[in-house]
């Protein structure tokens, strides 16, 4: 069966930790969308491992890991990242690069750090790693790929084309240095030598030859980030949605059985814009802190908030989501109560919410409708089995499960690979 993982609300759920489960029955785990803008985390006998761009299945080995169209990549990043796993003793002869993956450039970084650092209104908190200003300049046709980079001629004659007009808006939009052919293609000659070792110029036969075969693909970010169905302006420049998938990967969409959504038993968010269940008050610190919320990739504290059903319910529907793995739920283990958000009203007329209001310039006016459970006051890290959680955290689950109209197949109950459900 193959599953696609998908964050099911903004991002930093445990993707990471429950792909790396799933990842013991595949052969194949595509990364589709996204760039260094994720971070990853899994943990395996008490140490921790970080990833931004590789799928998080190369600590297996023997497993091919692959790198899709979809995303974007920063050479100097990745080749950060691919020391890093290398010097931890992580095999990665089978990491697979796609050649028409985009190239996070210098100037990319620059202008994205430049309008969040210059903005004074809409920022939106991206990770400053250059992912808008590279999908702008793929969906404008003026972006260079990896397979570009092994042509001395298309790299020319496309830089002929794309560096006169990024100039330009270099110089006169932000005030930014130029750059020279000469420079720019210095530049592509050292990312060359990076992704030697790891494009893939036989992409076709790799997922030909796995189509028999079990693939899992990995999404980054969330659903409410997602370009076209996130809190837009709020969001991400790509299509974490279980359809991304089959964007991003080169597989087609019946190749996707089942769309694995990870939620955490609460919502977090880094960056700007709209949270309706946002907690502000000492609750919400409890949450960070006990949780750990902080980003992996920028260090920010991430802004937290009970769960919201009202964007799962959303996330279930535009992100294709077949049935839920629940993390975090051991966050809770000392609080006497638990809230979770069933609808929003409308402060200024009283209208009720069931349905996710996709003008997200109107959250201001909502307020959350609360319904109230029973905590379980105490420790379920080390609980394996469904039977043996507490009552009152089966009645939270089995309650949940009835608001997002899917089953909840997997809950996490701490960040080892250990520390894991599966419900029947
Ligand atoms: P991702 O971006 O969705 O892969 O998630 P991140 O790695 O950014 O953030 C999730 C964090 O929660 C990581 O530090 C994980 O190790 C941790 N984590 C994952 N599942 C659980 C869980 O069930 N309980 C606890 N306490 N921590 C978890
Ligand atoms: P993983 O895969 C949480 C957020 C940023 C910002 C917005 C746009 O670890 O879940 P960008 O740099 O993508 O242009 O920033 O998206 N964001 C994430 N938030 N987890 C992530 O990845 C994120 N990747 C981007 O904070 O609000
Ligand atoms: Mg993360």
């Amino acid at each position: 069966m193959n599953k696609v993982v998908v964050g099911a609300q903004w991002g930093d759920e445990g993707k990471a930790k429950i792909t790396d489960l799933l990842a013991q029955d595949a052969d194949l785990i595509i990364r589709y969308q996204g760039g260094c803008n994720a971070g990853h985390t899994v943990v395996v006998d008490n140490k921790t491992f970080k990833f931004h761009l590789i799928p998080s299945g190369i600590l297996y080995g023997g497993k091919d890991c692959f790198i899709g169209a979809g995303t974007v990549i920063l050479p100097e990043y990745f080749e950060e990242e691919v020391g890093g796993l290398i010097k931890d003793g992580i095999d990665v002869s089978r990491l697979k690069v796609s050649p028409l993956a985009s190239i996070t450039m210098p100037y990319h970084t620059e202008v994205d750090g430049y309008t969040e650092d210059t903005a004074k209104k809409g920022k939106i908190g991206t990770t400053k790693k250059g992912i808008g200003p590279t999908y702008t300049d793929k969906y404008a046709r003026i972006g260079l790929k990896i397979q570009d980079l092994y042509s001395k001629e298309t790299l020319s004659e496309k830089l002929d084309v794309i560096l006169p007009l990024k100039n330009k808006t270099l110089e006169q939009v932000y005030g930014l240095k130029p750059y020279t052919k000469e420079q720019v293609l210095e530049l592509c000659d050292k990312y060359a030598k990076i992704f030697e070792p790891y494009v893939c110029f036989e992409w076709q036969e790799l997922l030909e030859k796995s189509k028999g075969k079990k693939v899992l693909f990995e999404g980054a970010q969330g659903v409410m980030l997602d370009v076209d169905y996130g809190t837009y302006p709020f969001v991400t420049s790509s299509n974490p949605i279980g359809g991304g998938a089959a964007v991003g990967s080169g597989y087609g969409p019946k190749m996707i059985d089942e769309v694995v959504g990870v939620a955490k038993a609460y919502v977090t968010r880094v960056g700007e814009g709209p949270f309706v269940s946002e907690l502000t008050d000492e609750i919400g610190v409890k949450i960070r802190e006990v949780g750990h919320e902080y980003g992996v990739t920028t260090g920010r504290p991430r802004r937290c908030g009970w769960f919201d059903a009202v964007t799962m319910r959303y996330a279930v529907l535009v992100g294709g989501l077949t049935t839920i793995a629940l993390t975090k739920i051991d966050v809770f283990d000392e609080f006497e109560e638990i809230k979770v958000c069933t609808a929003y009203k409308d402060t200024r007329n009283g209208k009720i919410y069931t349905s996710y209001p996709t003008d997200v310039y109107m959250h201001k006016y909502l307020e959350p409708v609360y319904e109230t459970h029973s905590g379980w006051m105490e420790d379920i890290t080390g609980v394996t089995e469904y039977e043996k959680l507490p009552e009152n955290a089966k009645k939270y689950l089995a309650r949940l499960e009835e608001l997002l109209g899917v089953s909840i197949s997997i809950v996490s109950v701490g960040p080892d690979r250990t520390q894991t459900i599966f419900k029947k």
